[in-house]
């Protein structure tokens, strides 16, 4: 493993392009649940029954009771140490982050250049007019938008079946054309189109490295473990690098 971690690291200290995507596994360190496996947030509860655009006409404030509770849940929680290496690494190297999370987290550990692409839960969206706002009230949903006054405001999340905002892909693809190095962290690569993005930045000319316990997708190196202990370790390999070259 050390060697596959230096191997990283160097990778990472020539590349002038780092680009990683992140998925719910980065904050399982911080205690948010992820969403597949045993304890995943999809065994207990319905996604047809919650995040879609058919709840949302159907049952508007139970899609925002869910999005409430969540929002509560995450504030208490805090970035863990693979948030703030990612976050320190910046610091040293170029790197772009693409989150799936909607927890802001990266944000949170300091992290700037974040795309998320999924949306933020501490966010709200006009469905009338678009406006995008700050918005951390837990206690209630039917709040109007301030900016046209008209709209109902919704949670700024991605729901199943929902499309990506079009300016956020068109970095996100800049970003994998561009990738010399591409993270994939802690996602399971099943939900589109971000499951496709290892394969772009792959075919682009990026070196894969995958950080998971689990096996998932095609890797050139395959770093099995988690996030929180993994990343802290090629950030100290990546500063013990930079300080024998200086
Ligand atoms: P998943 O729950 O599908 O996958 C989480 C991945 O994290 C799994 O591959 C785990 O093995 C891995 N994992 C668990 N603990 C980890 C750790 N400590 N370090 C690193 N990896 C770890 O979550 P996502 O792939 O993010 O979409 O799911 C993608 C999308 O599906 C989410 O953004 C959400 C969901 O429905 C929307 O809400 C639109």
């Amino acid at each position: 493993m050390q060697k596959l971690i230096e191997q990283t690291a160097l990778a990472l200290a020539r590349s002038k392009s780092n680009v990683v995507l992140s998925g719910a596994g980065m904050s399982a360190e911080s205690g948010i649940p992820t969403f597949r496996g045993n304890k995943g947030l999809w065994k207990e509860f319905n996604a047809q029954e919650l995040a879609t655009p058919q709840a949302l006409r159907k049952n508007f404030s139970l899609v925002w009771q869910w999005y409430n509770e969540r929002k509560k849940q995450i504030a208490e929680k805090s970035p863990n140490a693979g948030h703030l290496a990612l976050s320190r690494l910046q610091e040293i190297i170029p790197l772009a982050i693409i989150t799936q999370n909607i927890d802001n987290l990266h944000s949170r550990a300091g992290s700037s250049n974040v795309l998320e692409i999924h949306g933020n839960i501490f966010k709200a969206r006009c469905m009338a007019c678009g406006h995008v706002m700050d918005f951390s009230q837990t206690d209630n949903s039917t709040f109007l938008c301030p900016a046209c006054t008209r709209g109902k405001l919704r949670p700024h999340v991605v729901l199943f079946g929902e499309r990506l905002d079009e300016r956020q892909l068109q970095k996100t693809f800049a970003l994998l054309q561009s990738a010399q190095v591409f993270l994939v962290i802690g996602t399971s690569s099943m939900v589109y189109p971000a499951a496709s993005f290892a394969e772009i930045a792959a075919e682009a000319g990026a070196l894969i490295v995958e950080i998971n316990p689990q096996p998932t997708a095609q890797a050139d190196i395959v770093l099995r473990g988690k996030s929180g202990e993994i990343l802290p370790q090629i950030l100290q390999s990546l500063q013990d690098f930079k300080s024998l070259k200086n």
